[in-house]
């Protein structure tokens, strides 16, 4: 069988296609032109195990086989390509250090007010929408409640928001080509290049007290980030700030509508939230797959080779539905314990964000539930569009009548 992620039929529902490579391929090995050969990993203990094997690197400079990023790649596009994500061992150490602290979740509990306050705004949108039969989750909620809280913490202004949003939208389709991805949509690529110099050079000029400020006035290990870095930092923050809760919410509210009863549950009982917002995650799978991996050493796994310097793909999504981890894996259960799910990864690169998802995702649910007491899909289920990014697992609109 052909792994094809993007095919509409497999956007639509991905899961039977991941239940089969679980059972009959679970090292599925595609050939992709200017890539190379991809291991596809589906299963929960192979995905946990990748991400704590030292055998496998985020970064494929750290291979060690002097094939890095490309020699002939603009130093423009490094920030694409080198950030905390891609970065392995002490780098990974330095750069993830000099943000962490933003993310505690005692920082990310002090944000609580401003979160609620853009939720309640959003809703008063929905409101409105509704009331003209035109409500849409995605556009009105979904994803204006985490942009604009990432947004607002990296210092970035409210008219360049949305715009942000659509370079990344891009983007995020064009980084299933890799590399050559970049450069196929280059003029996508040289605005966001334009607008990542421009917050780098607004707050050298005007350091305020965002995060970005912070960065540029950080020392790492006595030294300072370049502008690189900086910038690079700003583009992985924003984006998976934003591009990851959009599908936590709209797939989480979709996940509810689709099961009655665990959706009255929590209309019942909205302390039940935590343990929803887990299930959720582990469900709806906001992110698919995670960064790739690259094969640092040949090794074997269910007899099949991987080799030095090949790409490792964990599937979030597929692990996250075995049976082999989870009991009636392919059913809503709010109240499942335990919910070991990998949905943030796991190891030195679990995410980041996950206290401010995790906020984000409770207060907005709950608070939508409670302003709505009846929510239903204005469109048949059928016609729901899915974004086209292998990354994330995400609804084009999600069109409401409340
Ligand atoms: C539901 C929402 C989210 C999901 C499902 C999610 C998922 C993930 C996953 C699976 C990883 C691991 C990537 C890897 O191992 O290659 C990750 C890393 C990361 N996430 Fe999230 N994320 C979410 C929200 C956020 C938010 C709100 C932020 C805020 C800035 C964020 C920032 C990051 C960063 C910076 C990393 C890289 C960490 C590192 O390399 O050390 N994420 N996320």
């Amino acid at each position: 069988m052909k792994l094809k992620l993007n095919a509409p039929r497999v956007r639509r529902d991905p899961y039977p296609t991941f239940a089969h490579l679980r059972e009959h391929d679970p090292v599925h090995r595609v050939y992709r032109p200017m890539i190379g050969v991809v291991s596809y990993l589906s299963r929960y203990d192979d995905v946990s195990n990748a991400f704590r094997d030292p055998r496998l690197a985020n970064g494929r400079a750290s291979v060690g086989d002097g094939k890095g990023t490309p020699k002939w790649l603009p130093s423009s596009l490094r920030p694409f390509i080198d950030s905390m994500i891609t970065a392995d061992g002490a780098a990974h150490r330095r750069l993830r250090a000099l943000v962490q602290v933003a993310f505690t979740p005692r920082r990310i509990e002090a944000l609580r007010s401003s979160v609620e306050a853009v939720i309640e705004e959003r809703l008063d949108v929905l409101a409105t929408n509704a009331s003209r039969g035109r409500a849409e989750l995605i556009e009105d909620f979904a994803l204006p409640v985490p942009l604009r809280i990432i947004s607002e913490m990296m210092g970035v202004r409210e008219e360049d928001q949305r715009g942000f949003h659509t370079l990344t939208n891009r983007f995020m389709e064009l980084a299933d080509k890799g590399i050559p991805g970049l450069v196929m949509g280059a003029r996508n690529t040289i605005k966001l290049i334009s607008f990542l110099r421009r917050q780098v050079a607004e707050k050298r000029s005007r350091p305020g007290s965002d995060l970005v400020s912070a960065l540029l006035q950080a020392e790492a290990d006595g030294e300072r980030l370049t502008d690189d870095e900086v910038a690079a930092m700003i583009f992985l923050l924003l984006l998976a700030g934003h591009e990851t809760t959009v599908n936590l919410l709209g797939n989480g509210v979709l996940a509810l509508l689709d099961h009655p009863g665990e959706l009255a549950k929590l209309r019942e009982d909205p302390t039940l939230i935590d343990g929803a917002v887990e299930e959720l995650l582990r469900y709806a799978n906001p992110v698919s797959q995670v960064s790739p991996r690259h094969a640092r050493e040949t090794f074997e796994l269910h007899g099949r080779m991987i080799r030095r310097g090949e790409m490792v793909m964990p599937l979030i999504a597929a692990a996250n539905r075995d049976p082999r981890a989870f009991e009636r894996a392919d059913q809503l259960d709010i109240t499942r314990t335990p919910n070991r799910h990998l949905a943030f990864g796991l190891g030195v690169h679990y995410c980041l964000g996950a206290p401010l998802a995790r906020m984000e995702g409770k207060l907005a649910i709950n608070a939508l539930l409670r302003r709505f007491p009846e929510i239903e899909l204005r469109v048949p289920r059928g016609r729901l569009q899915w974004r086209r990014a292998s990354l994330i697992r995400g609804l084009r609109e999600l069109p409401l009548r409340l």
